[in-house]
């Protein structure tokens, strides 16, 4: 393909018409290095079956510097940036003047206004209307655009906290893939601003990063991060501290007690540069949540969800499946509350595994991994799973086992009752006909017989309306939860969805994994 410079937007949109092509787009105020260099190659689905371009822009974006700020000296030659980025794969270069971005000026246009909460936090609270102008300009640009997906850096994190709320606040139907800080060797993170530096002052620069890590190494043995420490190994380097904070990633309100994943931030004036870098704090591993209805498909795709992130998979369905096959084996009436508490308190139930996603269950020491699927567990699993008792033994058990995180758990109460601090939060469902369908199948290739499958469709909504309706535990979305509505989609297309949510919580720096 012939590689492009597009100035105008004209010319732009007539090239991008031409390539009938999915959009990705690298947005960039230039001054390229090798983080955006690493953006743009990192830019294309690898997976993806329609021809994909991928598109950087580059505009130095006037409403995102306060007035003191740099912008008339902001990085700006365009022959090199485009050199550079074309080099990185970038299938075509945009750089557009003022006018057309904003025609007939920056006020005959909306500006988009973010939330105090999230503009006033680290870096918006001293550069005031920082993330207006940038959410403004992001709107700008894809309206001209339309790319399929943004590729942004995390570098900047605060930046794209506000743009993934942006987005989903507008419904704008643009996908956000985030890529990690780019350093050098010497751990420095990569910034169009560094050009700014001296020698002596890039040595004295070092100290950030080094403070930061040298903080998180700690924080990795104590679970204790001492700001006044990391305050001091600044100053003794002349650095000038704007912030240096530790902040809840998502809200990014500051936090004595790190829980869930926390942003441990600084920025500092290195001279007349300012500088900005964090790391990611968490307690524990990752703990992902997928519950939804009988027969989402939640085992399989959460199953190959699991071995892909290299995370232990808990099904806890086959929990109550197992306790199930136990009481039937034993002719026991599945009401009888207290005969099953009796037979419950003294069993035995293991995950006993060959690796950490292919396990087998065994409940007394009989492996029972294929029997609890027959449909005669299926019929009454649901009485069993909403008694009293069994619900808090297996929560209690399910709750050890993912103690130290690091765990996939499916089943219909993961986000709500079990790990209601689970990092990612998924309801994976499909519509009762869709999950007929695809039970009868399966059925089918496990050699059961079924009547018909509008009879596994009906048996599919009893089966949606006890779980929902009973007392104890029902089959409920939690509030904070990410929908997956699964018709019409394949395995693969479900977890290029679970694998963008999951990115969207959990960045390759937390938790990098070769296979996602
Ligand atoms: O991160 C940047 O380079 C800029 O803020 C962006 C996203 C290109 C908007 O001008």
């Amino acid at each position: 393909m012939v590689k492009e410079i597009f100035q105008t937007n004209a010319e732009l949109k007539a090239w991008l018409i031409e390539q009938n092509s999915a959009i990705i787009f690298v947005p960039t105020m230039g001054g390229l290095h090798p983080g955006h260099q690493y953006l743009i190659r990192k830019a294309k689905d690898k997976t993806s079956k329609r021809k994909q371009i991928v598109l950087v822009s580059i505009f130095v974006n006037r409403l995102q510097f306060g007035k003191d700020e740099d912008f008339e000296r902001y990085p700006r030659n365009i022959e090199k940036d485009a050199e550079l980025a074309l080099k990185a794969g970038a299938d075509a270069v945009w750089a557009p003047n003022h006018e057309e971005i904003f025609p007939g000026g920056e006020d005959s246009h909306f500006k988009i206004q973010v939330p105090q909460i999230l503009h006033n936090q680290l870096c918006g609270a001293e550069r005031k209307g920082h993330f207006d102008g940038v959410a403004t300009i992001i709107m700008r640009l894809i309206r001209i655009i339309k790319p399929k997906k943004i590729i942004l850096g995390e570098k900047d994190w605060q930046q794209l906290i506000i743009i993934r709320k942006l987005f989903e606040e507008l419904s704008i139907p643009i996908k956000i893939k985030s890529l990690p800080t780019q350093r050098d060797e010497s751990g420095f993170a990569y910034s169009s601003r560094n050009s700014y530096l001296s020698n002596t002052e890039k040595l004295n620069a070092l100290s950030l990063p080094k403070a930061i890590q040298e903080a998180k190494n700690e924080f990795e043995k104590t679970k204790v991060i001492h700001l006044k420490k990391i305050a001091s190994k600044l100053k003794q380097n002349n650095l000038k501290i704007e912030y240096i904070k530790i902040v809840d990633a998502f809200s990014l309100k500051e936090r004595e007690n790190i829980s869930g994943m926390c942003l441990l931030a600084a920025a500092v004036k290195c001279g007349e540069t300012r500088l900005i870098d964090h790391t990611f704090l968490m307690q524990r591993k990752p703990i992902i949540a997928i519950d939804g209805p009988a027969g989402a498909g939640k085992s399989t795709i959460t199953k190959e969800f699991s071995k892909r992130l290299g995370l232990i998979y808990l099904d806890t369905g086959a929990m109550y499946r197992a306790a199930t096959w136990l009481i039937q084996s034993k002719s026991i009436d599945p009401n009888n509350e207290v005969e099953i508490k009796n037979i419950l308190k003294d069993s035995k139930l293991e995950f006993k595994n060959s690796n950490i996603v292919e396990q087998r269950i065994f409940i007394n020491n009989t492996d029972v991994t294929e029997k609890i699927r027959s449909p005669e567990v299926t019929s009454i699993v649901s009485i069993i799973a909403k008694q009293k008792f069994v619900r808090e033994l297996l929560t209690t058990q399910q709750q050890l086992i993912g103690s130290d995180g690091g765990i996939v758990a499916e089943g219909r109460d993961i986000g709500t009752a079990v790990f209601p601090n689970a990092d990612v939060k998924i309801f994976l469902t499909a519509s009762s006909k869709e999950r007929a369908k695809r039970r009868s199948l399966d059925l089918h290739k496990r050699g059961y017989t079924y009547s018909s499958i509008e009879d596994l469709e009906k048996e599919i909504q009893k089966r949606d309306k006890d779980d929902s309706q009973r007392e104890i535990a029902p089959l409920k979305r939690a509030n904070d939860a990410i929908d997956l509505f699964t018709d019409g989609m394949n395995i693969e297309n479900v977890l290029e969805e679970l694998t963008d949510i999951f990115r969207s919580k959990i960045p390759e720096e937390v938790w990098p994994t070769p296979n996602l």
